[in-house]
């Protein structure tokens, strides 16, 4: 049994009048960075299980860790739960807030949990939410975490929810834009998510049947593009190009512009598919289109894969909580859902291996 549980035994019989409403454990539960399919089915599973398993009591922090630094806090109990197992976005909001960018930020976060008598805390995030609750972790904040991104680039786990639905929709698209090149003969490019890795474009691109796939992991040559562009022409079918947003070109080769950076210091992208549509209509002459699916990919309904990865994570973290078992990530191996040091998830960034990319580069051009 957790320290937590051990301190609130102790507690519990010195008071000697042995009253359950004060022994309920509170947990706070928060969701942060980009949004993404799942995240309600996890909040759902942690809520349920949590107070009918457990009896625990549950606070919602607002969006990310902006709620426990600013104290922004909702209800969250079986009510609150109730059929948002399909809805996307997060009930509790979202954020990319970085407390330790704040000079009192851990302190603020510590007092209000403290006040608010939670007693440790859910944190659903990507690389960033839950590299502060790494962090936070080492300072002594009881925290479990739950591995969220459509990019599916956290180490530790086989996937993230959100990845499914953000590849289905962008396998989608790539099915319905090889209808309008082929009847107009050009070049359409899709643009989708992936700022340091490259797993939607590779999926997807795979399960859309495009002709280039271009990643962050690997620098492309536009050359070599434009050459497997008119390859594709010569077939009498027109290419399918599909893109990262992060991916960039062999140094030197094509010119880039680069956006405003966030809390966390990155660069929003966005833009690569266009300039690589104009470069492609320039050296080959071939009429070149970009479609930039961006939020399309996390909004709506999460596919069914989702749901029950989701609903897993929440169900085995909130145990997690209970056993005490802190500082840790539930992830997925295999088909078992095992927990993995917090340190170990968000190290390093799971990334796409030169095997894997070349594994379909047999199918391209
Ligand atoms: O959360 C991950 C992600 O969707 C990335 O794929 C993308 O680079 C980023 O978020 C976009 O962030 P924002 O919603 O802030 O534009």
């Amino acid at each position: 049994m957790s320290r937590l549980f051990d301190d609130q035994a102790a507690s519990s019989a010195a008071a000697q009048v042995p009253n359950p409403e004060e022994i309920r454990v509170r947990i706070g539960v928060l969701t942060g960075g980009g949004d993404c399919p799942g995240l309600n089915a996890v909040i759902r599973a942690v809520v349920r299980k949590g107070v009918t398993s457990y009896d625990m009591e549950f606070v919602g922090f607002r969006d990310g860790w902006r709620g426990p630094l600013d104290n922004q806090t909702m209800e969250l109990g079986i009510p609150q739960v109730r059929g948002i197992l399909p809805r996307g976005g997060t009930i509790l909001g979202s954020s990319r807030t970085n407390p330790f960018a704040i000079d009192d930020g851990v302190e603020r976060i510590t007092s209000n949990l403290a006040a608010a008598g939670v007693e440790a805390l859910v944190a659903i995030g990507g690389e960033d939410t839950l590299g502060v609750a790494t962090r936070l972790a080492e300072l002594g904040v009881d925290v479990v975490g739950v591995p969220k991104t459509i990019d599916n680039d956290l180490s530790g786990t086989d996937f993230t929810f959100g990845f499914d639905t953000a590849v289905n929709i962008a396998s989608e698209a790539i099915d319905r834009l090889h209808t309008t090149a082929e009847s107009h003969h050009r070049v359409l490019v899709v643009e989708v998510m992936g700022r340091h890795a490259g797993w939607i474009a590779l999926h997807s691109g795979m399960s859309g049947g495009a002709n280039i796939i271009l990643i962050p992991e690997r620098p492309f040559d536009i050359d070599k593009v434009c050459a497997q562009v008119e390859s594709r022409f010569a077939t009498r079918f027109a290419p399918i190009v599909v893109v990262s947003e992060g991916a960039v070109p062999v140094e030197g080769t094509m010119s880039l512009t680069s956006g405003e950076v966030d809390e966390f210091g990155h660069v929003r992208l966005g833009g690569i598919g266009d300039r690589l549509a104009k470069e492609i209509e320039q050296r080959t002459g071939s009429e070149s289109r970009a479609v930039v699916l961006g939020h399309i990919q996390r909004g709506g309904t999460p596919t069914a894969f989702d749901r029950w990865l989701a609903t897993r994570f929440g169900l085995h973290a909130i145990t997690a909580v209970h056993e005490g078992d802190f500082g840790t990530m539930v992830a997925l191996q295999g088909t078992h859902i095992v927990r993995v040091p917090l340190a170990e998830g968000t190290g390093t960034l799971k990334t796409v291996s030169p095997e894997e990319y070349d594994e379909v580069s047999v199918l391209l051009g």
